[in-house]
């Protein structure tokens, strides 16, 4: 059986999902699929058979153009004090399943969807993720993410992903 990456559904098994992170294994446990239902995000899922290996959230968000590097805000219309943007809001890989690459094949899933969606439906001008601690912080930079200033968050620019993933 080989891995596939779909939205999470009700046969796969959450329970026993770890990725030494209590925050974000008790989301999976018990909030995820409340949250889809509620529309507030949706949670893909990689998994094999019934076992989730890793997942990730998506949603809307917006961001103070103010948060910006210079060099995108001057891009951006002066009208708009906030930016629409993807949150990757949570991504991540079951204990079990780490240092395999499969946490970069999530994101990158993440990334190309959030594009593909920017470029249909949907205006995004890039992808913004909270990492949770330094070792998040350093995974991101390895896929183009840069630091925002004085907010932790992290972002990728749609304009990038079109240089770098497509
Ligand atoms: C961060 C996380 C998703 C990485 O998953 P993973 O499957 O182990 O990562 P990969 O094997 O795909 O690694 C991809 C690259 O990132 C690097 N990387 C992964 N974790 C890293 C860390 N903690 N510090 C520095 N680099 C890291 C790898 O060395 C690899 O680089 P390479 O291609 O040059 O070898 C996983 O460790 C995790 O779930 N952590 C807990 C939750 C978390 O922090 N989520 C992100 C913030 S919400």
């Amino acid at each position: 059986m080989s891995v596939k990456i779909e939205l999470l559904n009700p046969s796969l098994n959450k329970k026993d999902f770890s990725c030494g992170a209590a925050m974000l294994d008790n989301y999976l446990h018990t909030q995820a699929s409340q949250d889809v239902k509620r529309k507030l995000c949706v949670v893909f899922a990689m998994f094999e058979d019934t076992t989730i290996k890793g997942y990730y959230t998506l949603s809307n968000a917006s961001i103070p153009a103010d948060l910006m590097p210079e060099a995108i805000k001057k891009k951006m219309p002066g009208s708009y004090k906030a930016l629409p943007v993807t949150l990757l809001g949570r991504l991540a890989i079951d204990v079990k399943f780490k240092g395999q690459g499969l946490g970069g094949i999530l994101l990158i899933d993440a990334i190309k969807r959030s594009f593909s969606v920017a470029g249909e439906s949907l205006g995004s001008i890039g992808v913004v993720v909270d990492p949770l601690d330094e070792g998040a912080v350093a995974f991101y930079k390895k896929f183009g993410f840069i630091l925002l200033p004085d907010s932790g968050k992290m972002f990728l620019p749609m304009a990038d992903v079109a240089l770098l993933w497509l």
